[in-house]
């Protein structure tokens, strides 16, 4: 399935062709296939090159996945079995001198998109959620205090079929991926109107 956008200036295909599924061919995510995505991760910049982002993998018909899978909002526990790993990602909350790191969650966003993108290069797509019990997961994997799990991640190959969805999730997965224009975000010399 394509969900190309419809963009208003050319870009990158990895970035154009990018998007959020629900469904995943049953293909297997190698070792390797992993340790790629992570080394792109790696790369990414950050505030003071502190490097906050924390990941924890999961593969599917593990205890580890199924406690991170009942962490999960229902909504996404309906579809989320469709790939084969989960990832959750987190932050380190202070810098070394003991400050708040506000750019903390700037930087795994970072890490994230680069993680996106070298998954994109490799036909394997991530869909990000913000819909998790963060706080549940914070105590079932013993994140350190100073860490603040944010997301979880499903990771697969492209494909699958949307029939195998339930009506609500296929009638999503089917509609136009939509963005506001740039003008709406980008002001020149000013605040954008
Ligand atoms: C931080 C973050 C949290 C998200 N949370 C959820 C979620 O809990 N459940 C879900 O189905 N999609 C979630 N999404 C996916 C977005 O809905 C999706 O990226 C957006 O609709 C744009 O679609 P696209 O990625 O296909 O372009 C999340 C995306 C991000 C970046």
């Amino acid at each position: 399935m394509n969900k190309s956008a419809n963009t208003e200036y050319v870009i990158h295909e990895l970035l154009r062709d990018r998007w959020s599924p629900r469904m995943f061919s049953g293909e297997e995510i190698t070792d390797d296939d992993l340790n790629t995505l992570f080394e792109a991760a790696r790369w990414a910049p950050s505030s003071n090159n502190l490097q906050p982002w924390r990941f924890i993998c999961l593969r599917q018909g593990t205890p580890e996945y199924d406690k991170a899978f009942d962490c999960l909002a229902e909504f996404n526990q309906r579809w989320v079995g469709n790939a084969p790993v989960l990832i959750l990602t987190a932050y380190k909350e202070k810098t070394p001198k003991g400050m708040d790191n506000f750019h903390a969650p700037h930087d795994l966003g970072l890490a994230v998109a680069n993680l996106s993108i070298q998954a994109q290069a490799m036909g394997i797509a991530i869909h990000q959620m913000a819909g998790l019990n963060w706080k549940k997961a914070q105590e079932v994997f013993n994140v350190p205090e100073g860490f603040h799990i944010t997301t979880a991640i499903a990771v697969g190959f492209y494909g699958g079929d949307p029939d195998e969805l339930d009506d609500e999730l296929k009638k999503s997965e089917l509609k136009e991926r939509k963005r506001k224009p740039v003008s709406e975000f980008v002001g020149n010399g000013q605040w954008p109107s």
